[in-house]
């Protein structure tokens, strides 16, 4: 079935890879973005309704226009460190944003399925196996903004019908093979681009790993690392599977391995052939250890799987930071 998508934040890092496989799939695809944090280049050639979600009229226009029958809902504040200095404009973007979105879309297009980017970080410090089941105490405000969205989602579907998927994101990276999309933050905040760009231009991207006191092996935080192109199809089989089956549902989308900091740094100097400089610094706050999914339901419910590895994440990202430095 061939659907009328609309991407909320479609210009930014996973939003513009789900848009581009939308369209490469069939589907007709808009893109909503207020270009705070995303990128014109990276909504290519689609259509693009410039709006902000923190204006209801905005956002409530946007759908009125589209009527889509699934809304990716993309937009808002990612970083777990700057939500522990700044949580204001978190709760501003991340819920209230996104409840004025819901709300346009019980006016204009109520019988929409919406497609949630939600995050690991809703699990706060993890207590043996990470599924979904696994009690959620965010401990810090991106995460908490989060969930509250999630709780919002439940009682809209069972208030009102609306059928959701949450995706609960592990560490996404990379950029997809033909690089035409990648990773663009300004700054730039996430360690795999970090360490690639610091590799170029040492003193313009400093860059050192947040604390080494952890109780991991090697004392740096452990995290699932998954490609950003296998984070965009699981985006486009939980809208097949609401389609076809009408099941609200919550799922993990990591790897299932687990990376530490230091290992990350290793990757990054095999594939780019030298040894990199890279301190150890003081803890970064709000991190917790160790995230790793368990991803057996996205399997099981959506048929997903990743097919790309921590090599291919590191030389994706290195392959699309050289060709933007060389255009
Ligand atoms: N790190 C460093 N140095 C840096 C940057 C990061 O040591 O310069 C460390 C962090 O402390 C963390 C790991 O590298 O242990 C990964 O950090 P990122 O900032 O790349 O990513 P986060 O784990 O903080 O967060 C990401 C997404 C969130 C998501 C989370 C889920 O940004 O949206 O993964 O695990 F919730």
């Amino acid at each position: 079935m061939k659907s009328k998508a609309l991407v909320v934040g479609g210009a930014g890092y996973i939003g513009s890879h789900v848009a581009k496989q939308l369209e490469t799939a069939g589907h007709e695809t808009t893109v909503f973005d207020d270009f705070s944090t995303g990128f014109r280049q990276l909504t290519r050639s689609l259509p693009v309704i410039e709006g902000d979600i923190c204006d209801l009229q905005s956002i409530d226009a946007a759908l009125a226009e589209v009527r889509p029958d699934v809304v990716f809902l993309f937009a808002g504040l990612i970083s777990v460190g700057e939500s522990m200095q700044k949580p204001d404009i978190y709760y501003q973007n991340n819920v209230t944003g996104i409840l004025n979105t819901l709300q346009a879309i019980m006016k204009n297009a109520p019988k929409a399925r919406v497609v949630f980017s939600s995050t690991a970080a809703v699990y706060g410090v993890p207590a043996g196996e990470l599924n979904e089941e696994h009690p959620t105490r965010p401990i810090n405000p991106y995460g908490r903004t989060k969930l509250i969205i999630e709780d919002a989602l439940r009682d809209y579907a069972h208030a009102f019908g609306l059928k959701y998927s949450c995706i609960r994101y592990f560490n996404a990276a990379g950029s997809e093979p033909d690089l035409e999309l990648g990773e663009l933050h300004e700054p730039e905040t996430h360690l795999i681009p970090r360490i690639l760009l610091h590799a170029i231009k040492k003193d313009a991207y400093p860059v050192k790993i947040f604390g080494d006191d952890y109780e991991t092996p090697d004392g740096t935080c452990i995290r699932d690392y998954v490609h950003v192109s296998d984070l965009a199809r699981i985006h486009l089989l939980a809208m097949d599977y609401l389609n076809d089956r009408g099941n609200s549902l919550v799922v993990n989308a990591g790897s299932g391995n687990g990376y530490s900091v230091a290992e990350v740094v290793a990757m990054a100097e095999a594939v780019i052939g030298r040894k990199l400089d890279v301190p150890v610094g003081v803890r970064r706050e709000g991190d917790p250890a160790r995230l790793i999914a368990n991803s057996d339901k996205a399997k099981k419910l959506l048929g997903w799987q990743p097919e790309f590895d921590l090599r291919d994440m590191v030389t994706t990202s290195w392959q699309f930071i050289q060709k933007k430095r060389s255009s």
